[in-house]
């Protein structure tokens, strides 16, 4: 038995358990030569997901289950030596293509809850290879599996617990409301990891629709549990030493980064300066356009990336660059080192640069703040409100993506304010893109205020988070 098409290694072994399979099963395959075809013969087949699909070809060909009926279904498992189904990644992107192809699924047991989120697909969940035998002949049908549940985890952290930092958190409702990068700076233990912690517990969750784009990047990489639907925004937090294929995709099996991980939700890289440089440049592409191409020798595959960056970073290695009485001898000059590693083009797709101040002791035994995650988060939801409304026939879900003509007119400013933007960008000397971020931001905070229009007063706060010159 040889399988041709350009089988991985993994696809190649595949040979080997099924034969194994059908043997624990009692049945032998015939005494000839068989040939197993993986078409389209130019393109590299990787995983171990073809098992079933060609036992269930073998077994078609032999007679033991009609040929004709498998032809409806579209076949995804791994088999174990004695003939369990084992789970494999990718079963609910299975599902939902069978659903375009009007085709039914044969899937692993474990992973029915998954599939069964496609909802116009028959869906057989098979434990293992006796059972699916008996499906099919008619004799012990499965029953089809029910849709995983859809469970909100519960909150990381609440902004109730953070004391002070009043400009960091109005920042930080405002890129929750309108999808914004956010980079936070400041002294160690002021608050800015637990400040992002709170940040998925703000942002809406995801519409029905959303759910299956993100579950479905989650079961190609084989991260869905129980067939449980994600219903709360990704919030990805990969360590500093990530690689490039780790953040973006790739690697042996063409498997998708953090940065699709974190589809529709947040990407949140701690200690910023602290990854590799060109780790962190591979961003650049897909934080603009919302997806990453990862290109292999004879495929691309793309995968989606529409996220919200929102990153933290000491402004200097000692990180008390602003606190004559605590930075070390080398300040100011160290700073301009550290804060280097940061690429120009990086910082200036982020939105809303803050300052995170030390918290003083004096606001440390204030009592917790009136104001928690949930007053914040409807405040949140109102924003987003308007902005799905308002963007119901673009293709565009919040203030950060539109972009082009869209911006020029959900975003028109009155003289006023045309004046003082033209103003700002030139003393600032914010790039094109840097103008076109001050003027999403503006549109956010005018959200977030309720106003119908944008006013200088919206304009001037955006600008207040924009990055000012490096220091050197
Ligand atoms: N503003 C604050 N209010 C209340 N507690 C705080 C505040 N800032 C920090 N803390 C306490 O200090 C702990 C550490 O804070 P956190 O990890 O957010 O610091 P950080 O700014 O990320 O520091 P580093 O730069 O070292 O990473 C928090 O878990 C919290 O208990
Ligand atoms: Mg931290």
């Amino acid at each position: 038995m040889i399988v041709v098409g350009l089988p991985d290694k993994a696809v190649a072994e595949s040979r080997e358990r099924v034969r194994a399979a059908l043997s624990a099963i009692g049945l032998t395959l015939p005494p000839k030569r068989i040939t197993v075809n993986l078409s389209p013969a130019d393109l590299p087949k990787e995983g171990s997901h073809y098992d079933l699909p060609i036992a269930l070809g073998l077994l078609g060909a032999m007679g033991v289950i009609d040929a004709e009926t498998l032809s409806a279904y579209l076949v995804v498992g791994e088999l174990g030596l004695d003939a369990r189904v084992a789970p494999a990644p990718g079963v609910l992107l299975a599902a939902l293509h069978a659903a375009e192809r009007e085709l039914g699924l044969v899937c692993p047991a474990a992973q029915g809850p998954e599939a069964a989120w496609a909802a116009t697909v028959e869906v057989i969940a098979a434990p293992d290879l006796l059972s699916l035998i008996g499906h099919f002949k008619g004799g012990a049908p499965l029953t089809p599996p029910q849709p995983g549940s859809a469970d909100l985890p519960p909150r990381l952290a609440d902004l109730r617990q953070v004391k002070g930092q009043e400009t960091a958190k109005r920042a930080l409702e405002i890129a929750a409301a309108g999808g914004h990068n956010l980079l936070m700076s400041g002294p160690p233990g002021a608050g800015k990891s637990l400040m992002a912690a709170c940040l998925p517990g703000i942002l809406p969750e995801l519409t029905p629709a959303e759910a299956l784009e993100v579950s479905m990047v989650a079961s190609v990489a084989g991260e869905l549990q129980d067939g449980r639907l994600l219903r709360a925004r990704p919030f990805r937090t990969p360590h500093h030493s990530a690689s490039m294929a780790a953040l973006v995709g790739g690697g042996l099996k063409v498997r998708p980064g953090e940065v699709s991980l974190a589809h529709l939700g947040i990407l949140f890289l701690d200690e910023l300066p602290e990854f590799q440089r060109t780790v962190l440049d591979s961003l650049r592409q897909p934080l603009e356009t919302g997806k990453v191409t990862v290109a292999r020798a004879n495929a691309h595959v793309t995968f989606p990336a529409r996220v919200q960056l929102i990153a933290a970073m000491n402004p200097c290695r000692c990180g008390h660059l602003d606190d004559p009485a605590l930075a070390c001898s080398r300040a100011p000059r160290c700073a301009a080192d550290y804060q280097a590693k940061l690429s120009g083009p990086l910082l200036d797709r982020i939105d809303l640069h803050v300052d995170v101040a030390a918290v003083s002791a004096a606001d440390l035994v204030l009592p917790p703040p009136a104001e928690g995650s949930d007053e914040v988060a409807a405040r949140v939801a109102a924003a987003r409100a308007i902005q799905t409304d308002r963007y119901a026939d673009h293709g565009v879900r919040t203030n950060a993506e539109a972009d082009g003509d869209l911006l020029d007119t959900v975003a028109a400013l009155d003289d006023a304010g045309r004046k003082l933007l033209a103003q700002a960008a030139e003393a600032m000397r914010l790039s094109a893109r840097g103008y076109h971020r001050v003027l999403r931001v503006s549109r956010t905070i005018a959200d977030l205020a309720g106003a119908e229009d944008i006013g200088r007063v919206h304009i001037a706060e955006a600008l207040s988070y924009r990055r000012r010159a490096p220091v050197n």
